[in-house]
């Protein structure tokens, strides 16, 4: 089989990462997409590191096995916990990217000499991985960062555009780290749901990151940089999930814009 025919890997925790898989359909949609959601073990956000990396492991054989030419790890709190492991596990079977890296490269680019916000789960914040990334680039960015956990679950529970996704976001953005930013980082895959209620609520002050968009567009000038892209004009979307509930099915409507078949795939058999 021709590589460039090969299937992208998105992997997350859960359903989040379906905003990244849906904006790397929209700007590539000739590849094949295999997604694996780790509905069995999410949240990440609140695991210990070593646990995020044996489960992103496990998902990477099972990716794998269905040859794919990337792996695109489409959650923070994983991107922040296991992408240098597996980068080493995968080794040259597939390229691995993350979720973190194209949008410190994005604020190096556009907010160097500025101060920027972060928003994420506990995992990314605490991780500090953001902060190690932006200051390495010496661009003197200053980055103040703020865990916010409950957003994730808030959104997953179909929680946003109304009048209690409203008031948790304002208390949050509202909190003292986040003041006098220029721009806030959505650190979470699940962020770009409430990014209407994040702009509304900075009324054009800060510019709001959707990392969806900017990491979508880094793969794909990867793949284009190394001749990479499907040359075929037909895609198959493969989605699998590691526990199966109903609830599921509902949300990934929210999650990827469009109704989609979900196949259970548990990690431990
Ligand atoms: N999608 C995950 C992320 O980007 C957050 C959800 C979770 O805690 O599993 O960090």
């Amino acid at each position: 089989m021709n590589i460039n025919s090969s299937p992208i890997g998105i992997f997350d925790s859960g359903i989040g990462g379906l905003t990244v898989a849906h904006a790397v359909t929209k700007l590539l949609p000739n590849e094949h997409i295999v997604y694996f959601g780790d509905t069995a073990h999410l949240p990440y956000g609140d695991k210990s590191s070593a646990a995020i990396q044996a489960y992103s492991i496990k998902i990477c054989n099972v990716l794998l096995q269905q040859n794919c030419k990337v792996i695109l790890i489409a959650c923070n709190s994983a991107s922040a916990a296991a992408f240098e492991l597996v980068r080493e596990y995968v080794g040259s079977k597939a390229k691995v990217l993350n979720v973190i890296d194209p949008c410190v490269s994005y604020c190096s680019k556009n907010f160097a000499g500025k101060t920027i916000g972060l928003i994420g789960t506990k995992q990314t914040v605490n991780s500090n991985i953001y902060r190690k990334k932006i200051d390495d680039l010496r661009q003197n960015i200053h980055l103040k960062s703020l865990a916010t956990p409950l957003l994730a679950p808030m959104i997953e529970e179909g929680f946003f555009n109304n009048t209690i996704s409203e008031s948790i976001i304002n208390e949050y953005l509202h909190n003292e780290e986040l003041k006098e930013i220029e721009a806030l980082i959505l650190g979470c895959t699940h962020y770009p749901l409430i990014k209407t209620q994040i702009d509304n609520y900075y009324q054009g002050k800060v510019t709001v990151l959707d990392s969806s968009q900017i990491v979508a567009q880094s793969l794909k000038d990867y793949l284009v940089e190394s001749q990479l892209e499907n040359q075929g004009n037909t895609s198959n979307k493969q989605f699998y999930i590691s526990d199966y509930t109903k609830s599921f099915e509902t949300s990934t409507k929210i999650f990827f814009g469009e109704q989609i078949k979900l196949d259970h795939y548990p990690l431990w058999e």
